[in-house]
């Protein structure tokens, strides 16, 4: 028996801790300091030790947890999260109005009026501008004002559930205030302060651990341990912005919404704004542009919302991004620096690109050293030379380049740069293509450089998507001798692999694995693992639905390839060089050997462009969910695809067929509510042996 005395204790101490909580966090306007907060802590957690039977899952002391089960497991979002256009100037966000009035079929004022100078003038539509903060996207389940689940945004499908990382966060309360709805999915940020990253950094520092680079990637790192008392130190913030699904009522502006979310105690950015029209959205743009230095967080812009939700919902989406909000981004940074070298470097097919070297300098969050000259021509058309001060840019996540020289800056001694008539890696003859801006590496395979690429570029995601056969992994198997050509990849054993550096057994065990399935992955993907020239991950699919199996585009003739629709004369003479030559031969047919096969695409040729109108699924569209046991998803959407139909991430009225495997969640109920026909494994096995079959019959007559 638990004396009241010490249960009202317990609850009365919550209410204090979670009321200061979101009075610093959310109100920002702390009513006692730490010292107070830690005294009412420990107390509690006194009081809990004492009585067991009162520890509840909402209490403050509750926030590291074991490590559960759940931990990174796939979450399905029921809505998907989506990302946002960008508009890099103010035509841009004058563009993305008139977009709006156009929809919601209001008047278009002419860019010469303007808003309201005009004889009649016109309703600005009404925005809420916010800061965009540069930090990871999550959602946060909620239900009966309690958090049940936190996941990343993963591909905006897909995500990772990181409750139990989340819930050490103190700025993400684990039950609401007031009256929240029954069941609500909020969406924010979570980020680092640039305080908080220096902080970190400092002491990891001390203790001698790696630092991070910029608060963006502090933020993901810290959300990304598997242990969350680690998490727990880290001083990672939320922001709120705004809700997934949604059982309840909500309100029917942005604005409001942000003043919901805050009444709920979820931060939000108090930065944000209601504006009036392109005028009161760019005014916001300039102010924050002007604050940026000095705000607390790193923010990469601004983003727009059409205020009303119910604009909102008539104008709805486009692919990935609501046709309703925009992110209006800042000029990327610029800075000076010097050029200390110009080296070329070996890509993949052999091009060389000049990268300058830099005196080391922060630009854009991250230190740079390096940034890419493109080719030879721009390298020209800008004139760097070696010794030159350039400003260099980074924007993103894209590599950084050089933007132009500072001219009043050029010693007298600043050296031009030749392209190097012999390859730096392998010393074979570097010859330029008529009429292309590249110069080319001559050595092929024989290239180290091109080599090691082109192994990675087989092992990549989009190729035969070997996991865990990383670059690092595949540089040291060159070294070590193992792979001189990428069928050696399915030689390997795992006394080899051990004995490499930092190669454990469960490692070994887990490549070995993953080599192992790829031998099955698909024709297009094979075809585009081979690094064949001008052959990427489209021309892949439309080659082997032309041919059907690898033996037969390795026969075919340069008409028959050119046949096959998107290919041109250039395309097909690459795939006929290829395969004319006597070590690519060698090699596919070693790679058949070692038992790389991948199953038959089934043929769908026809006239150029319309070859997927035409088969037996055209016009149907599916979902999968869960998982399939004789398949990856993306193996039985391949299946799908190549016989006409088409393949979306989320179900509605539109879908035809929801393929459900093990454990399939949300999607499953949502099918199962607009009543779309469900198949388990061996229906869709049915369905697509049908569809090859009438497909078979269509090509013989
Ligand atoms: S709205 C449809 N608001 O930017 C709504 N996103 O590029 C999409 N972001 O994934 C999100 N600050 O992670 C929105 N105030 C803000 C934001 C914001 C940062 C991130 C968010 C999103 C990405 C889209």
């Amino acid at each position: 028996m638990v004396c009241e005395v010490a249960r009202e204790r317990a609850q009365a101490l919550r209410r204090e801790l979670d009321e200061h909580n979101y009075r610093y966090y959310v109100l920002d306007d702390p009513a006692v300091d730490d010292a107070v907060y830690d005294g009412l802590m420990r107390e509690l957690q006194a009081l809990e030790a004492e009585h067991p039977q009162l520890v509840v899952d909402e209490s403050p002391t509750q926030r590291v947890g074991a490590k559960p089960d759940s931990a990174f497991a796939e979450v399905e979002h029921e809505v998907p999260m989506l990302s946002l256009g960008n508009a890099f100037d103010p035509q841009e966000v004058y563009d993305f109005d008139r977009r709006i009035r156009q929809r919601l079929g209001l008047p278009v004022p002419t860019q010469e009026e303007g808003e309201g100078d005009s004889a009649e003038p016109v309703a600005p539509i009404v925005y809420t501008a916010e800061p965009k903060l540069d930090g990871l996207a999550i959602s946060l389940l909620y239900e009966r004002g309690r958090l049940v689940r936190a996941a990343t945004r993963g591909d905006g499908t897909v995500g990772e559930d990181v409750t139990h990382n989340i819930r050490t966060l103190r700025s993400v309360p684990l039950t609401l205030r007031g009256a929240p709805p029954m069941r609500m999915e909020v969406r924010g940020e979570v980020y680092m302060s640039r305080e908080g990253f220096s902080a970190l950094n400092e002491r990891l520092e001390a203790e001698d651990a790696k630092q991070y680079v910029n608060p963006r990637n502090a933020a993901a790192g810290s959300l990304r341990q598997l242990d969350a008392s680690v998490t727990a130190t880290r001083p990672l913030l939320m922001f709120c912005f705004a809700l997934g699904a949604v059982e309840g009522e909500v309100p029917e502006s942005q604005f409001e919404l942000l003043q919901a979310l805050k009444s709920w105690g979820l931060r939000i950015a108090p930065e944000a704004r209601q504006v009036q029209g392109v005028a009161g959205c760019v005014a916001f743009h300039e102010a924050m542009a002007e604050q940026r230095e000095s705000l607390p967080y790193d923010i990469d812009g601004v983003v727009y919302k059409v205020d009303s939700l119910a604009q909102q919902r008539a104008l709805g989406q486009v692919s990935r991004a609501p046709r309703w909000a925009i992110a209006h981004k800042f000029p990327a940074q610029e800075r000076a620096t010097v050029v200390e070298n110009v080296e070329f470097q070996v890509g993949r097919t052999g091009a060389l690109t000049p990268v300058a070297r830099l005196t080391p300098v922060f630009v854009g969050g991250v230190t740079v050293s390096n940034a890419t000259l493109h080719n030879m021509d721009e390298l020209q058309r800008k004139d760097v030379r070696v010794g030159d001060t350039v400003l260099v840019r980074r924007a993103g996540d894209v590599i950084p380049e050089v933007v132009s020289v500072v001219a009043a800056l050029r010693p007298p001694d600043a050296a031009e740069v030749q392209m190097p008539t012999r390859c730096p890696v392998c010393d074979s003859e570097v010859e330029r293509v008529e009429g292309e801006a590249v110069y080319r590496c001559t050595g092929g395979r024989y290239c180290p450089a091109q080599w090691v690429r082109a192994v990675q570029h087989y092992a990549s995601r989009g190729a035969m998507d070997i996991a865990g056969l990383g670059d690092k992994l595949v540089e040291q198997l060159i070294e070590a001798g193992l792979l001189t050509r990428v069928s050696d990849l399915y030689t390997l054993s795992a006394d080899q692999l051990t004995a490499l550096e930092r190669m454990g057994e469960k490692s070994a065990t887990a490549v070995l694995a993953a080599i192992d399935a790829s031998k099955t992955r698909p024709l297009p993907r094979l075809l585009n693992a081979l690094g064949i020239r001008e052959v990427g991950e489209s021309t892949a699919v439309a080659l082997s639905r032309q041919f059907g199996t690898l033996e037969a585009i390795m026969d075919a003739d340069l008409d028959a390839l050119q046949e096959t629709p998107d290919v041109g004369p250039i395309v097909a003479q690459r795939v006929a060089e290829y395969f004319a030559n006597d070590d690519n031969r060698q090699e596919v047919a070693r790679l058949l050997e070692v038992g790389v096969a991948p199953p038959p695409v089934p043929v769908v040729r026809g006239e150029e462009g319309e070859s997927l109108d035409s088969g037996p699924l055209t016009g149907k569209t599916f979902v999968l969910t869960g998982t399939l046991g004789g398949r990856t998803r993306e193996e039985a959407a391949a299946e799908i695809t190549a016989i006409g139909g088409k393949v979306t991430g989320t179900v509605s009225s539109k879908t035809d067929y929801l393929v459900a495997g093990e454990k399939a969640g949300s999607k499953l109920k949502k099918a199962e509510k607009l009543d779309i026909p469900v198949l388990d494994e061996d229906g869709l096995e049915k369905l697509l042996k049908a569809g090859e079959q009438q497909q078979g019959d269509g090509d013989d007559g």
